[in-house]
């Protein structure tokens, strides 16, 4: 079968790697790629975002399976515009991929359904946000609804901060038509443990266990990014917490979607924060995570493709879902200044290094080859350096030996990905 996937960082790498692994894969297509990626799939200069383009080139080669890595695609659509032309493509439609493009959508479900998160509300009006920040308590989280890049999360230590928060969302726009409504809601402390899962709409298969480290400097320091680096499995995901998300948080989030007429069908991704009162969702993801699929996928046993075949026959039931039991650590490579401004077009070197080691692998997140063919930086998060061990201590050790094989000026990495996770 031909494969179509769509979307350009370390994520689509990792998803490429590992459905070139299935024997009925026969090409492997990626849309627009990077130059990792390209190692194993043919790239083509068509935006995320040119559905109909994409449909096009789809039916001209014809792709069996389009595979969407992005959320930006899945929350404007793309998933509708391939099926109305009768291409199989995985993700949900638009109308269930609102569970990420709109907090207060997925707010509002949580409530009615009784899916366990933190008390908000929902505010259109900025006046009346504002009169409600001066009496809740501090510290506060404000989000903008739609999607901001993961920047539209202020968390509020101070009533002054939450102000002022509230006036960039909903008055100055920061994040455009983003801001228009905001949802406030209570601060929660506590770990954060990611949870990828597999949906076909009726039944949910959860891979394991993941945890991010979202911030960019040691010790959950400076600013929030996409994600510094990842381990798979976490040991805060106790079988305790398992036992009680199943019970409380998966079935019922997959439950109240197809109850609303939104049957979802793809990847799940749940964010969770495990508070003294136990395990609340912080938000909903369309999509793999940004490095969690990097992490799990290769611990992942089953062939991705007939479980992503599964999820768009509504035979998910007839699938388990094994890992290996080996722990995966990814750190980032990143480059000086991101997540704010960063330079592009530094040159690679060193990538030689990981050839013939299959316990080592190296997920292109940005990059891109100059006009004279070298391997360049072409993002903030440039490489994704990711290690497989027997436990989080032996991988850990073996990631942040591989960041020492590569270089490029100006990169930048935290020094302790997976630490907390290592007991
Ligand atoms: P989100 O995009 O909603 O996951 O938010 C981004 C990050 O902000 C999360 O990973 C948390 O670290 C933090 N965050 C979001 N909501 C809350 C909350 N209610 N309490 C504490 N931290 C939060
Ligand atoms: N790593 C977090 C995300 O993909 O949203």
């Amino acid at each position: 079968m031909k494969i179509l996937v769509i979307g350009s960082g370390g994520r689509e790498h990792a998803i490429c790697w590992k459905l070139a692994q299935s024997p009925r894969v026969e090409k492997i297509y990626c849309a627009p790629g990077n130059a990792g990626i390209s190692q194993l799939a043919e790239c083509v200069p068509i935006s995320a975002m040119a559905f109909e383009e994409l449909a096009a080139f789809a039916k001209e080669k014809e792709i069996g399976l389009t595979v969407v890595g992005m959320d930006d695609p899945l929350i404007g659509g793309i998933v509708d515009v391939f099926e109305e032309k009768g291409l199989r493509i995985f993700g949900p439609r638009q109308n269930a991929a609102i569970l990420e493009g709109s907090k207060a959508f997925s707010k509002e479900l949580m409530r009615k359904y009784g899916i366990p998160t933190a008390e908000c509300q929902v505010f259109t009006d900025a006046d009346a946000a504002l009169r409600y920040v001066e009496d809740c308590n501090i510290p506060v989280v404000i989000k903008a609804d739609g999607p901001a890049l993961g920047k539209g999360v202020l968390i509020c230590e101070t009533r002054e901060q939450a102000r002022s928060g509230i006036r960039r969302l909903m008055v100055e726009k920061a994040f455009g038509a983003s801001g228009n409504t905001v949802v406030i809601e209570e601060f929660m402390t506590g770990r954060e443990v990611s949870v990828l899962s597999f949906v076909d709409g009726r039944t949910i298969r959860i891979m394991d266990s993941a945890q991010d480290h979202k911030r960019a400097e040691d010790g959950d320091q400076g600013l929030n990014t996409g994600g510094m680096g990842n381990v798979s499995p976490t040991p805060f995901y106790t079988e305790e917490v398992d036992r009680f998300c199943k019970e409380q948080i998966y079935q019922k989030t997959v439950d109240a979607m197809a109850a609303e007429g939104r049957p979802f069908r793809g990847v799940i991704f749940f964010g969770l924060m495990l508070t003294a009162d136990g395990p609340r969702v912080l938000e909903y993801n369309a999509r793999f995570g940004d490095p969690e699929a990097q992490v799990v996928l290769p611990r992942m046993e089953n062939d991705l493709l007939e479980v992503m075949e599964a999820c768009l026959d509504g035979t998910l039931d007839q699938i388990e879902l094994r890992f290996k039991d080996e722990a995966c650590v990814c750190v980032v490579l990143a480059s000086g200044g991101y997540p704010k401004s960063y330079e592009t077009g530094m040159p690679i070197t060193g990538l030689e290094a990981f050839r013939g080691k299959s316990d080592f692998l190296c997920f292109h997140a940005g990059t891109a080859k100059n006009e004279s063919g070298e391997l360049v930086t072409a993002g903030g998060r440039v490489l994704d350096i990711t290690a497989l061990g027997r436990d989080v201590k032996e991988a850990r050790s073996k990631a942040y030996e591989a960041t020492t094989w590569v270089h490029f000026r100006n990169q930048f990495m935290r020094h302790d990905i997976a630490k907390s996770a290592e007991s």
